[in-house]
């Protein structure tokens, strides 16, 4: 059948349809976290700030906002039909939807939130696996990952195994093609240090803030959307949260932290770390997990790895 009408501009709809060609269903259910995004971005301008009073399953104190953008992610994923169940930063273990549909999902509704009223970059970040499964999975199956970054601009950055793409959210709330097929190089000039306190009883990361301090650039906002988000735009980099004496597992989730971002990464062409395997080999266990994660420019990933050692 030729098609007659063409988008004058390539939608999110559109690229998951002709391009990255995945199942009607996951392209829906990609297509209404973009809508989750669209919405958020609409709350973090509109709603007010403020803590709500409760705390999520870390024991950090919940923002009314991270509870709202919960709601409206978990809002799209009920309606979409598509999702057997998910697991969210903000609820304990794993929460039930359609054990017969199709997909699982991860997510972090907001990460960065203490950042909104500094007026820095947020994000949300999403992982989607097939089936009703998420623990004993590893991030390389993901069938899907990405975020939606709430900066100048919202951003909407996926990759469904075949590179990583990134979408501008129009005036109209459509996300419109920006660029395909992000790169990281494998040398890296910025360093991203999470987690840095660690550098008083981690030895090696200690080596590494040294190491990173003789020629390279600092470039850290403490939303790792944002900065991991720098490091595919810019091409190269090293983002790392790595464990000392508060963290022994450094400060990120496994499952909705590290593994998409892993999946993006070498998607992108980079590497990633827990310091001994790659994060895309490491198992799932518990909502809850956390996981020492370094990643970006592969040869900078290597050297890291071995400071830390
Ligand atoms: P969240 O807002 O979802 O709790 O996540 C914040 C995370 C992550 O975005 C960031 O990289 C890290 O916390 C910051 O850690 P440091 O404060 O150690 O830099
Ligand atoms: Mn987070
Ligand atoms: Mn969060």
């Amino acid at each position: 059948m030729t098609l007659v009408h063409l988008p004058k501009r390539s939608t999110l709809n559109w690229h998951l349809r002709t391009k990255a060609k995945v199942p009607d269903a996951l392209r829906h259910l990609l297509v209404d976290i973009s809508r989750a995004g669209r919405d958020i971005r609409y709350a973090i301008q509109t709603s007010a700030g403020g803590l709500s009073g409760g705390s999520n399953q870390f024991g950090e104190a919940q923002l009314k906002l991270d509870i709202l953008a919960d709601e409206l992610m978990e809002n799209y994923l009920r309606e979409s039909g598509t999702v057997a169940c998910y697991c969210s930063e903000e609820h304990d273990g794993i929460v039930e939807m359609d054990t017969s549909a199709p997909y699982s999902v991860v997510f972090d509704p907001l990460d960065g939130s203490s950042l909104v009223d500094a007026n820095f970059a947020i994000g949300s970040i999403f992982g989607i696996y097939a089936g009703s499964e998420i623990i004993g999975k590893t991030p390389r199956e993901h069938v899907a990952a990405g975020y939606i970054l709430y900066g100048p601009r919202t951003l909407f950055v996926y990759s469904t195994g075949d590179g990583v793409h990134a979408f501008l959210l129009s005036d109209i709330g459509e996300f419109i093609v920006m660029q395909e097929y992000l790169g990281i190089a494998d040398v890296a000039k910025n360093f991203s240090p999470g987690n840095l306190s660690a550098i008083h009883d981690n030895p090696g990361y200690r080596k590494a803030l040294d190491h990173w301090l003789e020629t390279m650039t600092l470039r850290y906002s403490g939303c790792m959307v944002a900065d991991i988000h720098h490091i595919l735009t810019k091409g190269q980099g090293i983002f790392a949260n790595v464990g000392g004496k508060k963290y022994p597992q450094g400060k990120l989730r496994m499952v909705f932290e590290c593994g998409p971002f892993a999946y993006l990464v070498e998607q992108a062409g980079g590497a990633s770390s827990d310091g001994s395997i790659s994060l895309l080999d490491k198992k799932l266990t518990a909502c809850d997990q956390r996981s020492p994660m370094i990643v970006g420019s592969k040869e900078e990933v290597e050297v890291v790895v071995k400071l830390l050692k």
